[in-house]
Formats: C-alpha cells, structure tokens, sequence
C-alpha cells in the first residue's frame, strides 16, 4: 500500500507515511467528518483519511508551497472535498469546534531530505538554506555566518544536544563564512575527536538539527499549535501528533497530558512495528500520541 503511495507521488514529492494504518485507527475517521491534516506533505496521510470514510471533508496546510503543490496533485480526485492552505500550522485561525480530528506529522520530509537544494542534508553540496517556507528570510547561512559564538554553542546544545557545542561553535566561527552544506559538515567533524568522527551518526548529525529548528522556529510553532488546535475539536473529536525527536516529543506529551479538554488515549506512544521499520528507515524514531476532546 505504502510503495504504491510511492509511486503515484512519483520521484516528485517522495514520501511514505509513517504508522499510517496506527493514524486512520487512532483518528477513528467518521463519515462526513471534517479533518485537518497540518502537515500534508506529499498528501499520503491525508489520501487515507478521505478514504477511510464516505464523504470525509479535509483541510491541508503546508508552509511548504513544492508540498502543497505535490498533495493538490496527489489529491485531486477529491475535488473541492479539499481545501489546501499554505501557511504555517500556528498561524492558521482555528474555528472552535470544526473539526473532527486533526494530524500533524512534524518536522521535514524525505523530500525535502532527499532535495540537495533545499540544503537540509550535509550529505549533499547545496547551499545552507533549510528554509521549509521558502518566503521567509532568514536561512541556516545566516545563523551560521552572523550569530556570535556563544549563540551558537547554545542552540547546538538546546536544539541539537550536542555535548560538544562550545568547540564546534569555536571551530564555525574561525572558519567562517561557510556558503554549503559540506564546507559546514567538515568544519564540525574537524572539531570532534577522532572516535566521535567514526561514531554511530555523523558528527554534524545535531549540528544540523538544531539548525533547522532554529530556522523554522519549529518548537515555537509547535507550542503554538498545541494551544490553538485542541479547542478547534469537537467533542469526541481526536488529535494524533507524529513526533521524530524528544524535543518535539516532550511538548507534546506536557500538553497534551495537561490540556484540560483532551483526554489522553495512548498511555505510552505508539512506534513502527517490525514491518514499517524495515520497510521504512524514517519510521525507527516515530512516536505517535493521540488525545481526544472531552
Ligand atoms: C513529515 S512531512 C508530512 C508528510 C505527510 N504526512 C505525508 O504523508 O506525505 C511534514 C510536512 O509538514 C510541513 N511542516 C512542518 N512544519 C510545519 C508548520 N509549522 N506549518 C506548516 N507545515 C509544516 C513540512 O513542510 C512537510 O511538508
């Protein structure tokens, strides 16, 4: 099912929908209902919500206009069952109680992974952009070039965990500027010790995580969107949130656990099982956590 979603998105958008079979069941999609999918991507999520049951209605918002136009492709047998929105999902204006279950899948894509030109992997030379939304301003070369050495060991060590932020800020700021993604990556591998270097991930690995949270002020968007989203449920209406990393993970669990509308339904988060994992490399740090409205 999966590889086929794969091959009607073709090599444009490529992206396979992580615990999709977990989301439709937790989302317990009503006929007639009216869904939101904040993170549509290539549209895989949101393809198996308008077909889990007659007549679903479903709102989609991307920040990223190469994803919107991907899923309006993808989802265009729906006709005006669809409404596409570009924007970020905590800037959306949120109606009270218009919706019967909401999903977001955080973070990038393996598109935009995949895209040397987004400039997101270090695997390949592109320039330091990171950007999802591509009419903001600010890129990861920016921060790299022009913040001061001390802001940058923090965010390396906030939004990267990286226990060596301090000698790799150093190392950055000796060496800058940098214009692509590799020039970036080798600074910070000439900046860790040799075993660190051959370690299980490569050492700009955090580096460039918490760049681009930094750039797309992710965790802020994300705190935003778990106090804007839950009233826009309605009763019995259910929230499923996709989180790749415990500094998405972590909010989501607090608020959902605290919000006084939402009623936590996965005790612990659900993760790929053997098949997905195997299947799909992007599952083996999923975490998916469902709450539905009092
Ligand atoms: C993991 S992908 C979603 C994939 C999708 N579920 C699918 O099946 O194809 C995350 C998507 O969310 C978008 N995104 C991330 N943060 C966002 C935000 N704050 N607002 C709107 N879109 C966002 C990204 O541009 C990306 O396309």
């Amino acid at each position: 099912m999966e590889l086929e979603i794969q091959g009607i998105v073709g090599a444009e958008f490529l992206h396979v929908p992580v615990l999709s079979q977990e989301v439709i069941s937790g989302l317990a999609i009503r006929p007639g209902g009216h869904y939101l999918d904040a993170t549509v991507g290539g549209g895989g999520h949101s393809r198996l919500i308008l077909q889990a049951a007659t007549d679903v209605r479903l709102t989609a918002i991307d920040q990223d206009q190469d994803a919107l136009l991907a899923a309006q492709k993808h989802l265009a047998e729906f006709g005006d069952r669809v409404e596409f929105v570009l924007g970020n999902f905590s800037s959306y204006q949120y109606t009270p109680h218009s919706f019967d279950g909401i999903l977001a899948d955080l973070g990038v894509s393996s598109y935009h992974l995949d895209r040397p030109e987004r400039g997101f992997s270090f695997r390949h030379t592109a320039n330091l952009d990171m950007r999802m939304n591509q009419g903001q301003s600010l890129t990861a070369a920016d921060v790299i070039n022009q913040w001061d050495e001390a802001e940058l060991a923090d965010i390396f060590f906030k939004f990267g965990e990286e226990r060596l932020s301090r000698r790799i800020a150093r190392r950055i700021v000796e060496r800058r500027p940098f214009h692509t993604t590799t020039e970036l990556a080798e600074a910070i591998a000439s900046a860790v010790p040799r075993q660190y270097r051959y370690g299980r991930i490569h050492p700009a690995t955090r580096v460039f995580q918490a760049l681009r949270i930094v750039v797309n002020d992710e965790l802020r968007s994300l705190a935003t969107f778990l106090q804007q989203a839950p009233p826009s449920l309605v009763p019995g209406g259910r929230i499923a949130i996709i989180s790749f990393h415990s500094l998405e993970d972590r909010p989501v669990k607090h608020d959902l656990r605290n919000s006084p509308l939402l009623q936590v339904l996965t005790k612990k988060p659900i993760t790929a099982n053997e098949a997905e994992l195997a299947q799909n490399p992007r599952s083996r740090s999923a975490k998916l956590r469902i709450a539905q409205r009092l």
